[in-house]
């Protein structure tokens, strides 16, 4: 079949399955390499002899959402049986994004700005009536983990596993997180994990903007007062959400977001890399990148 032909198959197949994202799964950056090379022009070919193949496709016409340089990590198959960390401290050469607030600290006159401790803000959530979640929701899910984090990761709401134990990431979507971490030599208890939502919304729908409104400052208090080194926002919502923008995840992840000043990567939420399984070569790319920056955060001298 010629090249460009079976390109377009494979590129048609992934847009109806619902994918807007081009990922090289089934097919290798060799094999996309040969056919867009193939598809090129021969001044095109020479120009670029060793380009990438973001770099291919955008000489053959696309625009694919630009990646950082990332050094040379070892990209897995899969994120959840990776064991080897990072070995050494990598200079983070990724291209910086969006700003969020100007400083460390998040102004928002709200009496959540007044809870002074995780555990207050814990009994704030366990009694709030702010929007209608809490009506039908049967536990609150503030956040755990180590007060102290310096990795922090923020995902949307708690699903039915999270509502039933009032606990963040514990149903398939968390193991799969629990397993991301451990693969950047992180253990659940060492970060710290809350939500944009802190109840249920009914039937896990899409969180209204009423109830982010409302929700919201308790964790930007809970980022406050963790005071992260890195924040990993875990999925669209949570990451356009905090990036306060409407882009997708696919132009959102590569880059250092700032949020009041903390380093902020984004990345797939697991429940997505569960139910695409080839997003996790992108994803382990992604929390490498957060890894880095934590590793030079944390740096003696940093
Ligand atoms: N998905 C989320 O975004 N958060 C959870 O806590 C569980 C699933």
């Amino acid at each position: 079949m010629d090249g460009r032909e079976a390109l377009r198959r494979y590129l048609e197949q992934r847009k109806e399955l619902g994918e807007t994202e081009l990922v090289l799964d089934t097919l290798s950056v060799e094999e996309a390499m040969r056919i867009l090379g193939a598809a090129m022009t021969s001044s095109s070919r020479e120009a670029e002899p060793s380009a990438d193949w973001r770099s291919a496709i955008r000489a053959a016409g696309g625009a694919p959402p630009a990646r950082p340089s990332l050094g040379t990590p070892a990209v897995s198959e899969n994120v959840a049986n990776v064991t080897s960390p990072p070995e050494t401290v990598v200079p983070i050469a990724a291209p910086q994004g969006l700003v969020v607030g100007a400083s460390a600290r998040v102004p928002f006159d709200d009496s959540v700005a007044k809870l002074d401790t995780l555990e207050v803000i814990a009994r704030a959530v366990a009694t709030c009536t702010k929007c209608q979640l809490y009506a039908t929701a049967t536990n609150p899910v503030p956040g755990t983990g180590n007060p102290n984090a310096d990795f922090m990761c923020v995902g949307e709401a708690p699903g039915a596993s999270e509502d039933a134990q009032g606990v963040p990431f514990v149903g398939q979507a968390g193991q799969l997180l629990t397993k991301i971490l451990e693969a950047i030599h992180l253990k659940r208890e060492d970060v710290f994990i809350a939500n944009v939502l802190k109840h249920r919304p009914p039937g896990n729908r899409n969180p209204l903007p009423d109830e982010v409104t409302a929700c919201s400052p308790y964790l930007v208090r809970q980022i406050e007062l963790v005071k992260p080194k890195v924040i990993l926002a875990l999925g669209t919502f949570a990451a356009q959400t905090l990036l306060e923008t409407k882009l997708t995840i696919g132009r959102l992840r590569g880059q250092v977001h700032r949020y009041y000043g903390v380093p902020l990567v984004v990345t797939y939420h697991p429940a997505a890399l569960l139910r695409n399984p080839s997003w996790k070569r992108p994803a382990w790319e992604d929390v490498q990148l957060a890894r880095r920056i934590l590793d030079s955060a944390v740096a003696p001298g940093a």
